[in-house]
């Protein structure tokens, strides 16, 4: 590794492109999102590699419930067979397991495996794996804006006490720094709600590779980027 890269903390990654990467190669769109989930695996390793402390990733989005019934079906296919096989891998690697976003509305086998994995990983500290599932960002602020609401109204707090720590509390990635590094794959350059508070100091990289093709060497290439920008914070 070169002396002068910077290695940040939190990255988080939006898996974009596993449909234009099986429509490339003739398949169909499931291979692409079965590649998907090889690549997060990779990418989960590399971060421990470089000393990533946590990864945070976009799954499924509240708006990809839109999508082709047969494809949605598949999809949560892949996250059971996900939280049950790779539960134990993720066990022996020590990776603390997180579901950021309503778990509401999954089946409740999808839901009892999601919080059986987080129950079964919650005292690792070494390495945080934060999975957005049904996630939005609009959605996430209106959550943490109604739990506000309810505590105002019984009293436990008073208008004065909202301030960003409180509101934070609210959040799905409650007591965790925010991202330093943001990557979307596949060229899209949009954030489709993705961690919308907690990205307002994030930086930003777009590859054009698509994320079943992502691995060590794209995340090194990254993390050079990253190395490169200079965060400012407002000052000067
Ligand atoms: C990302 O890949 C995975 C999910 C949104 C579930 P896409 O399925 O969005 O792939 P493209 O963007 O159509 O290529
Ligand atoms: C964003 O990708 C959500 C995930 C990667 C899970 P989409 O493919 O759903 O986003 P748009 O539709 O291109 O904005
Ligand atoms: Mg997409």
């Amino acid at each position: 590794m070169e002396e002068n890269l910077k290695i940040p903390g939190h990255i988080a990654i939006i898996m974009d492109g596993n449909g234009r990467w099986a429509k490339k190669k003739g398949l169909a769109r499931t291979v692409g999102h079965t590649n998907g989930a090889k690549a997060l695996q990779r990418t989960i390793e590399a971060c421990k590699k470089f000393g990533v402390k946590t990864l945070t990733v976009y799954a499924f989005s509240t708006e990809n419930w839109s999508r082709p019934k047969e494809e949605v079906d598949f999809l949560m296919k892949l996250f059971l067979n996900y939280l049950t096989k790779q539960s134990k891998k993720l066990i022996e690697n020590k990776i603390k397991f997180n579901v950021l976003g309503d778990k509401l509305r999954f089946s409740p086998e999808i839901q009892n495996a999601m919080k059986k994995l987080e129950s079964d990983t919650q005292n690792f500290t070494e390495f945080t794996l934060n999975v957005a599932l049904n996630y939005g960002g609009h959605a996430e602020i209106i959550k943490a804006t109604k739990e506000i609401a309810e505590d105002l109204k019984s009293g436990k707090i008073s208008v004065d006490d909202i301030d960003e720590k409180l509101f934070e509390s609210h959040l799905y990635t409650c007591g965790q720094l925010p991202p330093d590094l943001i990557i979307r794959t596949s060229g899209e350059q949009r954030l489709s709600g993705f961690l919308l508070w907690q990205s307002s100091y994030s930086e930003f990289y777009f590859p054009s590779v698509h994320f079943p093709d992502f691995d060590e060497k794209q995340l090194y290439i990254a993390i050079q980027e990253y190395s490169k920008r200079d965060r400012r914070y407002g000052k000067v």
